[in-house]
């Protein structure tokens, strides 16, 4: 990675692929390229990656898979035959106090056509909560969708046309499992000025247990976990741009961070436990009370 960390692993391998009869051909020993205006912390380059093993290379799963993804997909539109198909294992890592980042160039567009996305697993680890900002010329200011892929094969398609990042992932010894994940939903969504937007964490909240119900211990340490996720964040921007790829004009992005944790902490315990209630959270948007 060009900020130097070694917390995402991956293999690659490219397949020519004929709609026409299904057939896919492996191209051995392909790189990857990516433009600067789509990864301009990567792009620019021909990145070489470890080759899929031959297994997977061979895998009839993985055929049938890309054919089904493909006639999903281009359903509605004719792509050109005999197309190039790009396959990713990707492993993000976090250790003991060191977050690793799935999307590390932030909020981007991938310049593929189409791209199908699928996890494989998840161990011991909490964060990585995609976010998908629309898919007009500028992203949106807050997520339109938020969403977790918690189980095996948990997919989603998307187009070049969507904007989207993945939060930072922390080790499961470090926040608990369950909880971190709820404190950087609220961070990353229900921010607003300089403090929390407690009707957006509210909405939140109640579609979050139409799904899952939270335990009251959960509820009890959401305030902590959403102090602690502005706090991660921080630490990951302060890291980032002033040790593993130095970013002058970027030096300040963990203080908003910084303030945000110190808002959150401020705000009485009252505010958060009212957003399990049916009543309308009293708390200020953004000016927490001593
Ligand atoms: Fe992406």
């Amino acid at each position: 990675m060009s900020d130097g960390g070694k917390y995402r692993l991956r293999r690659y391998g490219q397949f020519r692929f004929s709609a026409d009869t299904g057939r896919l051909t492996h191209i051995p020993g392909t790189s990857y390229f990516q433009s600067v205006e789509v990864n301009p912390l990567n792009g620019g380059k021909s990145r070489q990656f470890a080759s899929l093993t031959a297994d997977t290379v061979e895998s009839r799963f993985l055929h049938e898979l890309i054919r089904f993804d493909f006639a999903q997909l281009t359903g509605q539109k004719h792509l050109e035959d005999n197309g190039l198909i790009g396959v990713h294992q990707i492993q993000t890592l976090a250790t003991s106090g060191i977050p690793g980042n799935p999307t590390p160039e932030g909020i981007h567009r991938d310049d593929e056509i189409y791209t199908s996305e699928r996890l494989i697993a998840r161990h011991n680890i909490d964060g990585g909560i995609n976010y998908f900002y629309g898919s007009a010329a500028k992203p949106t200011t807050c997520p339109q969708t938020v969403w977790k892929q918690e189980s095996y094969f948990d997919s989603y398609y998307f187009d070049r046309t969507l904007w989207h990042e993945v939060s930072p992932i922390v080790s499961g010894s470090d926040g608990g499992v369950g909880f971190f994940d709820l404190g950087m939903a609220i961070v990353g969504a229900c921010r607003e000025g300089s403090g929390i937007a407690f009707e957006k964490a509210k909405q939140l909240l109640l579609g979050y247990q139409k799904v899952i119900t939270l335990r009251s211990i959960e509820r009890e340490t959401l305030k902590t976990f959403a102090v602690y996720a502005a706090t991660a964040t921080s630490f990951w921007r302060f890291r980032q741009y002033h040790l593993r790829r130095p970013e002058p004009r970027l030096y300040d992005q963990h203080v908003e961070m910084q303030s945000l944790a110190d808002t959150i902490s401020e705000y009485p315990d009252s505010c958060f436990m009212e957003l399990f209630t049916e009543v309308t959270a009293p708390c200020s948007e953004t000016e927490p009370s001593a």
